[in-house]
């Protein structure tokens, strides 16, 4: 297992390509995301075991909604069944679960599902998971903006706005940025995801499908990250003097 020194805090997963998983096979397209719950539970697993602080995973974007109503509801029902099957394993491995975005979209059986497993996982200290759904960076930073103007407006909050004080207008406040964002099955794109958040983040691009992508996979990635310089636009020079 790789060093715990040069580990990322937070890894956040751009989960692309069940759908031509499933069609390589000549199966329904969702089959591909039944198996992609199968790399989700692997990779969790992995990241609490190595000591990684935070884990999240782009499962359903603000554009998803427009997917044929099938697979949609399909999906909804996947991420309510995965939050009740998954609980005693996050309790198992002290995983504390949250899910990050427009929770208003929600069907309110999954928000109810979804607030109960937050709520038995909130004192667990290890990993935190975070699942992103029905999110989009420009819905965040949006939302972000209309709260800040109403505080403006309310007297709770002046015009001198900082970069640190408008991030914790954002729906992660609170969470670091991530360090490494991994997009699977070959596409090299940020897809209207963390915009604000992943502003010095490395990006780790692999052609596998994310349904095969599974814990070795996961390590490469982290050992090509442990292999790379940071500057965040500083010079070489300036951050060996850190
Ligand atoms: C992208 O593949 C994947 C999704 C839109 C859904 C991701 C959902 C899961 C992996 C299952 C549930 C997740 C959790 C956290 C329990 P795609 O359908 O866009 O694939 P394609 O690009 O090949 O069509």
């Amino acid at each position: 297992m790789i060093k715990s020194n040069i580990l990322p805090g937070h890894v956040t997963v751009i989960m692309d390509g069940n759908g031509r998983w499933a069609q390589a096979r000549g199966l329904e397209r969702f089959r591909g995301h039944l198996e992609g719950v199968e790399s989700v539970r692997d990779i969790t697993e992995y990241a609490a075991q190595a000591g990684i602080r935070y884990l999240s995973l782009y499962a359903f974007s603000t554009e998803n909604w427009n997917r044929p109503s099938d697979e949609v509801s399909g999906l909804m029902a996947l991420m309510g069944r995965s939050v009740l099957n998954e609980r005693p394993a996050f309790q198992k491995n002290n995983i504390r679960f949250r899910v990050i975005g427009d929770r208003d979209s929600l069907p309110p059986e999954l928000l109810r599902d979804i607030e109960e497993a937050e709520k038995e996982t909130e004192n667990n200290t290890g990993l935190t998971l975070i699942v992103m759904l029905s999110y989009s960076g420009k819905w965040d930073i949006l939302q972000a903006a209309r709260r800040y103007a109403a505080d403006v407006v309310s007297g709770q909050a002046d015009t001198g706005l900082d970069g640190d004080a408008f991030s914790s207008y954002l729906s992660t406040a609170g969470i670091p940025d991530p360090d490494l964002m991994i997009r699977t099955s070959g596409e090299e794109r940020i897809s209207n995801y963390m915009l604000w958040q992943c502003a010095y983040t490395e990006f780790y691009f692999t052609d596998t499908l994310w349904p095969d992508f599974r814990r070795a996979e996961f390590a490469a990635a982290l050992e090509n990250y442990a292999r790379r310089q940071r500057r965040f636009g500083k010079t070489e020079a300036q951050m060996e003097e850190e």
